[in-house]
């Protein structure tokens, strides 16, 4: 394997996210506006054919872990063909997908038969009335329809969940709670200023309170190894069947071990979330551009990757705070 994919930094990247879609069938409020964002033109979306290609050589290009988000990858119509081919790439190790779990259930089954064996779920609460003021629509009991059948078929679920003041403190407890016969990872993650809106974002529920918030409840609360490239601070809670996470997203602490990039449903490859990203890469393949050449355009752009994310937020073009939203991006 030729090790193309390397930062200036020394770091090598071998993790792609790729953003299948802007649409969302949610609207949650750290996400995008209650009345959603102008979606992106269905032509201006990679078609599956080119996703296809990009990820088939950036395999061979040192990528080995690929992650399908979205907005909702399941959104996308004929997802589950365009996984099936994705699987079947030569030297790609681990396909995974992130889901808000509304239209997930039903495709479980197929998911494990084609090796996805594990799933991240978007989960901000287990309270109906809280789920419908986050999320903007009433549909929690799918969701949960979703986590059941992932646990059924013996999936590895992490679940994630943005904390918010006003919203959702006290579903941290509950959720925590879910670790104590199932085993699952429960992840929370600091909110970031990626709502597709100009509201102003001040953290106040920082990795530190997040994690005080929990050790009052649980006092045996112990810290346990965190594999590498893990954007999550990792604990277990002695007795329990799974794991509890703290992402510091806004934060930003772990850049320093960043092996990933991002694609976003209109192409454009970001080699850090708080970029604004200036390859765009359905582009460079619609002009005609080999493999060859793509796989160099991505080579040099990921040598230009900033060093974190506070550096990467300071180059942008407009010098505005972020604010797109994470459905563009790709969550
Ligand atoms: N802050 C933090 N996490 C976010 N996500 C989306 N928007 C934000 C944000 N503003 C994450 C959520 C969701 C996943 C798709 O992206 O965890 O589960
Ligand atoms: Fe949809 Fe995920 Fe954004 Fe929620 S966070 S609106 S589920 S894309």
């Amino acid at each position: 394997m030729i090790d193309m994919l390397q930062d200036s930094y020394g770091r090598s990247i071998n993790y792609l996210r790729l953003a299948v879609t802007d649409r969302c069938n949610l609207r949650c409020t750290y996400c995008m506006p209650k009345e959603g964002l102008d979606w992106l033109p269905r032509k201006e979306l990679m078609t599956y054919n080119e996703m296809l290609r990009l990820c088939s050589f950036l395999v061979k290009l040192g990528i080995e872990k690929i992650r399908i988000t979205g907005g909702e990858p399941f959104i996308r119509k004929d997802l589950f063909p365009f996984l099936k081919e994705l699987s079947q790439i030569k030297g790609l190790k681990e396909l995974t997908v992130t889901t808000n779990g509304v239209l997930t259930a039903p495709f479980v089954p197929k998911l494990k038969q084609i090796g996805i064996d594990s799933v991240n779920l978007s989960l901000d609460t287990l309270d109906n009335d809280r789920f419908i003021q986050i999320a903007h629509r009433d549909e929690l009991d799918k969701v949960l329809n979703t986590l059941d059948m992932l646990l059924l078929h013996n999936m590895e679920v992490k679940i994630n969940t943005v904390v918010m003041e006003n919203m959702n403190i006290r579903d941290i407890i509950p959720l925590v709670h879910l670790t104590k016969t199932l085993p699952i990872g429960i992840r929370f993650i600091e909110q970031m200023p990626f709502n597709g809106g100009n509201r102003l974002n001040s953290l106040t529920w920082n990795y530190k309170r997040i994690l005080e918030h929990i050790q009052q409840v649980f006092p045996s609360i112990t810290k346990i190894p965190d594999a590498p490239h893990s954007t999550s601070f990792n604990y277990h809670i002695p007795g329990h069947k799974g794991d509890v996470g703290i992402i510091a997203a806004y934060s930003r602490l772990f850049c320093g071990s960043c092996n990933r990039i991002r694609i976003t449903p209109l192409g454009v490859l970001k080699t850090c979330l708080y970029d604004n990203g200036k390859l765009n890469i359905k582009d460079a393949l619609r002009k005609g551009v080999s493999d060859e050449e793509a796989g160099m355009l991505i080579s040099d752009a990921i040598l230009k990757k900033a060093k974190n994310g506070w550096e990467a937020e300071k180059k942008r073009d407009n010098q505005e705070p972020v604010h797109e939203s994470m459905a563009t991006i790709g969550g």
